[in-house]
C-alpha cells in the first residue's frame, strides 16, 4: 500500500513507478530533508501537536536513518518515489505511530521546496568559496608576473601592450562579479518555505518563525502558493552558475590559443595534459577544452530550467521534479571545473622570450605616438592620420613604428624630438597608462594589494 494509497483501488504500474520515482537522484537531499524534519518536529511538539516523547523518538530515529544512508547501509525503495517518503516511512517503520506524525501540517510541495533552498545555500556558500581560491590564484599569478608584459589583443589583433598582471586581474574581476550574483541570490534562497504546506497553508496551529530560526532563515515566505510554485531561486542561481562558466570557458579559451605553437605565450604543467595515442610529439590542452566544453551543458541546464517553468499554471506541479537533475550537474560542474582551473593555474608559466617576441610586433605602440603629437597639441584625429602613415611606412619595410629612427619620424611630423623614444618603446607605453583602471605598473601594484586585502577581508 502507498503511503498515499487510501483512495485508489488498484495498484501503481510497475511501468509509472519507474517513471515517476526520482529517489535515484534527489536522495542527495536527504541531509536537508531530515534537517528540515527535525526542525519540523520541534515546532509540532512546542504547539502541542505531538508529545516531547514523539518528538524525542523522531529526532533519534532521524539520526539513525541519517547515520544508515552515510554509510550507505539505508536501502532506498524505488516504489516510495522520493527521498521524502523513504525517510518518513523508515521512520515509522522504526518508531510506529509517533513517526507517522511527522507530516503533520506539512506537505511535499513545501517539504521539497524547503530541501533544495538549504542545499542551493549550502552550494552557494562552496561555490562562492571556490571563486574565491580561483581569484587568489589569478592574484599569485599577477604578482608573480608583476613586471611581464603581454601584447592586448581587441579583434584577436595585437593592440597595446600590457602587463600579464594586468590581464590576470581582468578574470579576478569577472569571478568577483560571479561571487557578487551568488551573493545577491542567496537574499532569495534564504526564506523559509515549509508551512505553506500543500499549496493554501493549514489549519493547524504551526509557528513558522520558530521554523525559521531553526533552520537560520532570515525570512518567512509570504504567499503559501508562491511558495510551493516557485523555482526562481533555481533559476537565478542556474544563471550565476552559467556566467561562471562562460567566464571559464573564456579563460580555457585563451589557455588554449596560448598554448599552441603559434602563441607559445603559456606552458601548462604536464599533470594537466594528455598526449596522443597516434602523435607522439603532442601535449593537448585537454582540461581547458574540457572546461569550454562543460559551458554547453550548464547553459542547458538553465534553458532547462527557463522552459521547465513558463507553462505551469499555479501552484506546484510534477513537472517541477524535473528541476533536481540539471540543478544537481550544474553544481557538480562548476565545482569540478572552478577546482580544476585554481589548481591548474598554481602551475602556469609565461614564456616570457615569446611574449618579448611577439611585442616586437604589431606596431603596439602606435597609439602611444598619437598620444605623444597630442601632447604637443596636435588634435587627436590629424595625430591618428599621422601616425597611420608612418605605420604605413615602417609595415612596408618590414620593421615596427617603434623601430623608425628620429629624421624617419620627423617626415611625419616636424613636431617629434627625441623625447618621442620613451613612449614608443613597449614599457613605456605601459607605464604611461596611469589612468584609474590603466594597466601601469602602479595602478596595476594597487589593484594587487586592493585584491589581496579584499580576498583577506572576506576569507
Ligand atoms: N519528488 C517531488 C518533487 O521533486 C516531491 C514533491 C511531490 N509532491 C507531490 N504532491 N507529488 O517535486
Amino acid at each position: 500500500m502507498k503511503m498515499w494509497g487510501g483512495r485508489f483501488a488498484e495498484g501503481t504500474a510497475a511501468s509509472v513507478e519507474a517513471f515517476t520515482a526520482s529517489i535515484h537522484f534527489d536522495a542527495r537531499l536527504y541531509r536537508h530533508d531530515i534537517a528540515g524534519s527535525r526542525a519540523h518536529a520541534r515546532m509540532l511538539a512546542r504547539q502541542g501537536l505531538i508529545s516531547e516523547a514523539e518528538c524525542a523518538l523522531i529526532l533519534a530515529g532521524l539520526a539513525e536513518i541519517e547515520g544508515e544512508i552515510e554509510r550507505g547501509e539505508f536501502v532506498f525503495r524505488p516504489e516510495l518515489e522520493d527521498i521524502h517518503m523513504n525517510i518518513e516511512k523508515s521512520l515509522a517503520e522504526r518508531i510506529g505511530p509517533a513517526g507517522e506524525k511527522l507530516h503533520t501540517a506539512r506537505s511535499r510541495n513545501d517539504q521539497v521546496a524547503l530541501d533544495l533552498r538549504l542545499y542551493l545555500r549550502e552550494e552557494s556558500r562552496r561555490i562562492m568559496a571556490l571563486l574565491a581560491e580561483l581569484q587568489g590564484a589569478f592574484v599569485e599569478l599577477a604578482r608573480r608576473y608583476r613586471q611581464t608584459v603581454m601584447p592586448g589583443y581587441t579583434h584577436l589583433q595585437r593592440a597595446q601592450p600590457v602587463l600579464v598582471a594586468h590581464h590576470m586581474l581582468a578574470y579576478y574581476e569577472m569571478f568577483g562579479r560571479d561571487r557578487a550574483r551568488l551573493a545577491d541570490g542567496l537574499k532569495r534562497i534564504n526564506v523559509l518555505p515549509l508551512g505553506a504546506a500543500a499549496l493554501a497553508g493549514t489549519g493547524l496551529p504551526i509557528d513558522r518563525e520558530f521554523v525559521a530560526e531553526q533552520l537560520d532563515f532570515p525570512a518567512v515566505s509570504a504567499n503559501s502558493m508562491d511558495t510551493v510554485a516557485d523555482r526562481d531561486f533555481v533559476i537565478e542561481f542556474a544563471a550565476a552558475a552559467a556566467l561562471i562558466q562562460v567566464h571559464l570557458s573564456r579563460l580555457a579559451e585563451e589557455l588554449v590559443l596560448w598554448t599552441s605553437e603559434e602563441f607559445s605565450f603559456v606552458t601548462l604543467p604536464d599533470a594537466f595534459c594528455t598526449g596522443s595515442s597516434i602523435m607522439p610529439q603532442k601535449k593537448n590542452p585537454d582540461v581547458p577544452e574540457l572546461i569550454r566544453g562543460k559551458s554547453g551543458r550548464v547553459i542547458g541546464h538553465l534553458v532547462a530550467l527557463l522552459t521547465l517553468l513558463k507553462g505551469l499554471p499555479l501552484t506546484y506541479n510534477r513537472d517541477l521534479q524535473e528541476d533536481k537533475e540539471p540543478v544537481f550537474d550544474t553544481v557538480d560542474t562548476v565545482a569540478a571545473s572552478l577546482t580544476l582551473a585554481a589548481e591548474l593555474l598554481a602551475g602556469l608559466r609565461f614564456n616570457e622570450e615569446k611574449l618579448a617576441a611577439a611585442l616586437s610586433r604589431g606596431c603596439m605602440t602606435a597609439t602611444d605616438l598619437a598620444d605623444y603629437l597630442v601632447r604637443k597639441q596636435v588634435p587627436f584625429r590629424q595625430a591618428h592620420a599621422i601616425v597611420g602613415r608612418a605605420v604605413a611606412y615602417a609595415l612596408e619595410q618590414g620593421r615596427d613604428v617603434g623601430e623608425l629612427s628620429l629624421i624617419e619620424l620627423r617626415r611625419f611630423a616636424e613636431i617629434i624630438e627625441e623625447d618621442v623614444f620613451a613612449v614608443l618603446s613597449v614599457s613605456g607605453s605601459v607605464a604611461s597608462r596611469r589612468s584609474w583602471g590603466g594597466t601601469a605598473g602602479e595602478r596595476v601594484d594597487e589593484a594587487i594589494a586592493r585584491a589581496q586585502e579584499s580576498l583577506r577581508a572576506e576569507g
